[in-house]
């Protein structure tokens, strides 16, 4: 028979893989937790209006990327392939605007989208995400980034770049996206094929292409920055403000543009230089329309997701870290017995292994040194001869006194 391998642009995490991600997972945690975030977890699927409002009908994520299915009603629905549109449904769903503001939360999930896999880029892939609703002051713009910045940096990501940027109200984006169109338009024989089929779709993406003609029209192209209406420039102002206060080093950059559509004002990417092409680690914003754009009251709001595999490539070696064994309990003969010390040493709160694999009694020993454990037992009925694998001792004891002796050790 063949051999069976997990899907193209998927992967295994096999127990070692998943310890140091754990550690990951602790840092993010433990920072969110202590700075007022709850963990959220929303379902792997969703009907698929959900990210054609919410993500945005033009972007390359739902007119390519979504793993849709039909539920067998009729009923579209769709693997999630991001976090902000589903934690804003939950939110209008379960009506948490009547909660104290702002509602702070936090997810750590896995998603999907039909990419072209390579390096850093995956078809399910893990993000921890955060987003902070109910609230438009730029402090919490501020607040999310500083928290992304000190996440990656206990992680260990080196080469981390901050890119800012505004977008401005949904208003003022509109108005620049046609005053954009029409630039691209007047300029329309020197785009690349790509770009210039976009025009109507999509114009921003034009400053995301490669092309050399296209960045040489993009150059001079007008800028969004430049057209933020006074209360948008003067919240971005705000923003970067508290992130000179923070001490947190970032670069404006008036040509960042993310694949979603929900993004109001306050943006950013961050990249790291130990990743190859696919060097965005984390990315974020504003989305202050997106909540009444899936039938919620206006609300603003604003999170980011960082990539968990890009975070472990972007930082190196991780040590693995092993869980500690007190009492390895071994055996010839009294299996039965070694069996109900083991359940008696773990309702006790030990870490106890017990043999499982038919070793020899020095095979044991060998397997119980390799688990680092610290007490070798080899049961013999009634009594047991324990050894301190730390200290070199061998003592004999009575089967029944031992996980006291044990835990008292
Ligand atoms: P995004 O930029 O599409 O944003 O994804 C965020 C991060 O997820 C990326 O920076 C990257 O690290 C990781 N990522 C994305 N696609 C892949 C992939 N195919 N393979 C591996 N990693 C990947 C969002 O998803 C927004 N929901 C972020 C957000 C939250 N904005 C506001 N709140």
């Amino acid at each position: 028979m063949s051999k069976l391998t997990a899907p193209r642009g998927t992967f295994d995490i096999l127990p070692e893989q998943a310890s140091v991600r754990a550690g990951v997972e602790r840092t993010a945690r433990e920072l969110l937790e202590a700075a007022g975030y709850g963990r959220i977890e929303t379902p792997s699927f969703e009907a698929t209006e959900l990210f054609a409002r919410g993500v945005g009908e033009a972007t390359d994520i739902v007119q390519k990327e979504m793993y849709s299915f039909d539920d067998g009603g009729g009923r579209s629905l769709t693997l999630r392939p991001e976090g902000t549109a589903p934690v804003c449904r939950a939110y209008v769903q379960h009506g948490m605007h009547k909660l104290p503001a702002p509602v702070r939360v936090y997810y750590l999930s896995s998603f999907f989208r039909a990419e072209r896999p390579q390096a850093g880029r995956y078809r399910q892939f893990w993000q921890l995400g955060i987003e902070a609703l109910g609230s438009e002051d730029p402090a919490v713009d501020a607040e999310t980034i500083v928290l992304l910045a000190a996440i990656l940096a206990q992680t260990g990501v080196t080469g981390v770049r901050l890119r800012l940027s505004s977008l401005g109200s949904l208003g003022t984006r509109e108005a620049y996206r046609d005053e954009l169109a029409e630039y691209l338009r007047a300029n329309a024989a020197r785009l690349a094929p790509v770009v210039r089929e976009r025009i109507e779709l999509n114009p921003l993406r034009a400053f995301d292409s490669e092309d050399p003609g296209t960045r040489e029209v993009m150059a001079g192209a007008p800028r969004l920055l430049d057209r933020l209406e006074r209360d948008d420039a003067e919240h971005f102002a705000s923003v970067r403000e508290l992130l000179g206060r923070a001490g947190v080093a970032y670069e404006i950059d008036p040509t960042l543009v993310r694949g979603l559509d929900y993004y109001t004002r306050t943006l950013f990417e961050f990249t790291s230089d130990a990743l190859g092409a696919q060097s965005g680690v984390a990315g974020g914003g504003r989305y202050d329309g997106l909540v009444e754009a899936l039938g919620g009251p206006p609300t603003p709001g604003v999170g980011w997701a960082a990539g968990i595999e890009r975070i472990l490539l972007a930082s190196g070696e991780h040590p693995v870290s092993v869980a500690p064994v007190d009492l390895y309990v071994a055996f010839e003969a009294a299996r039965a017995d070694a069996f109900e010390t083991l359940t008696a040493a773990r309702e006790a709160g030990l870490a106890a292994q017990m043999e499982l694999a038919g070793r020899s009694l020095k095979g044991q020993l060998k397997q119980a040194e390799r688990l680092g454990a610290r007490f070798f037992a080899v049961v013999e009925g009634e009594s047991v001869r324990l050894r301190d694998l730390a200290a070199g001792t061998e003592e004999t004891v009575d089967r029944d006194a031992l996980v006291e002796r044990l835990v008292a050790a």
